[in-house]
């Protein structure tokens, strides 16, 4: 009896500890790279009723939207190198809920390119 009693009360301990972290957001993409100066656009979506949602970037952030179920995140021109935009949304009766989409930035030619023209400029000399 105390064994099961036990038992039991390890059960739903161990529930308990991995009943999953619901945040009901998607983001679409989840995740990009991007050229340093491109147009980026990130689509969030909340799947269940909230009180509002909104991201939060460096760039562009959204500010929190109500009666919308998905929201999207766009910068015309990309000039930030560390960009981790977060969407966000408050949910009823639970603690507020964000994902961040993972945004890789790059640079073709910084420079790699203005090297052979640096060399040039020296040989004419
Ligand atoms: C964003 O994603 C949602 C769910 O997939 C879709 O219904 C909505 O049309 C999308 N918005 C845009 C602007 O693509």
């Amino acid at each position: 009896m105390k064994l099961v009693e036990m038992l039991g009360f390890l059960i739903l301990l161990f529930l308990a500890s991995v009943e999953p972290d619901v945040c009901p957001i998607e983001i679409n993409p989840p995740s990009m790279v991007v050229r340093y100066g491109d147009p980026v656009t990130v689509n969030c979506t909340v799947s269940t009723n909230h009180l509002g949602m909104g991201w939060v970037a460096p760039q562009n952030t959204v500010d929190q939207q109500t009666g919308v179920r998905s929201l999207l995140w766009t910068v015309e021109h990309l000039t930030t190198w560390d960009v981790a935009p977060l969407c966000f949304a408050n949910l009823v009766g639970k603690p507020q809920c964000s994902k961040e989409v993972s945004v890789t930035v790059y640079s073709k030619c910084v420079s790699l390119c203005l090297l052979p023209l640096i060399v040039l400029k020296v040989l004419q000399f």
